[in-house]
């Protein structure tokens, strides 16, 4: 792997704040394209994935949200869904991982917000006219970054064992 994808890796950081430049449709698009190549228990592929640029709708879901009212600012925002198999919700997070790099690597901004166990997942899937049996993974607004943040990360000392604790 070159180094180069290693500091994407070490770079990203949840961006929360966007600069008012949409996101043009193929970038969009190359995002979902890298998501399909993430694993998944049996290859099963449990995903589909909405691109949102439509302000309105933005607007209802980050209303509806409690830690999500930024997505509404956001030029797009991809919501996950999975079709509710075995290991939907680790299926569906490598998923979301490869969008939050894919979109670092091009220079994006995103927020993995939380979906699957809140209170307006079955309130989303009905307003973006989801199919029968597909629930709510994850919301991820996208845009350019309009900040540089800097989560604090845990030492590799810290958290690291060699064949045993
Ligand atoms: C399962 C999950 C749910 C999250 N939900 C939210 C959310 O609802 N709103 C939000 O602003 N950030 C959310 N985050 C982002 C985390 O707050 C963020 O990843 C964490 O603070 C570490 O910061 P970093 O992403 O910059 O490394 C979520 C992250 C995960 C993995």
């Amino acid at each position: 792997m070159p180094e180069g994808t290693l500091n994407i890796i070490r770079e990203r950081r949840s961006v929360r704040r966007f600069l008012p430049k949409p996101v043009p449709r193929e970038v969009l698009l190359k995002l979902i394209d890298c998501a399909r190549y993430a694993p998944s228990a049996h290859n099963q592929q449990p995903w589909e994935f909405v691109i949102i640029t439509d302000t309105q709708i933005k607007k209802t879901i980050a209303e509806l949200t409690d830690y999500g009212k930024f997505i509404a600012d956001a030029p797009a925002c991809i919501a996950v869904f999975c079709r509710e198999t075995k290991f939907n919700i680790e299926d569906g997070s490598a998923a979301v991982t490869y969008i939050l790099l894919a979109a670092e690597a091009l220079g994006l901004g995103t927020c993995w917000v939380a979906g699957n166990k809140k209170f307006y997942a079955e309130e989303v899937a009905r307003i973006l006219e989801a199919t029968q049996g597909l629930v709510l993974h994850t919301l991820i607004p996208v845009g350019y970054p309009a900040h540089k943040p800097s989560a604090h990360k845990r030492d590799l000392e810290e958290m690291l064992h060699w064949n045993k604790f």
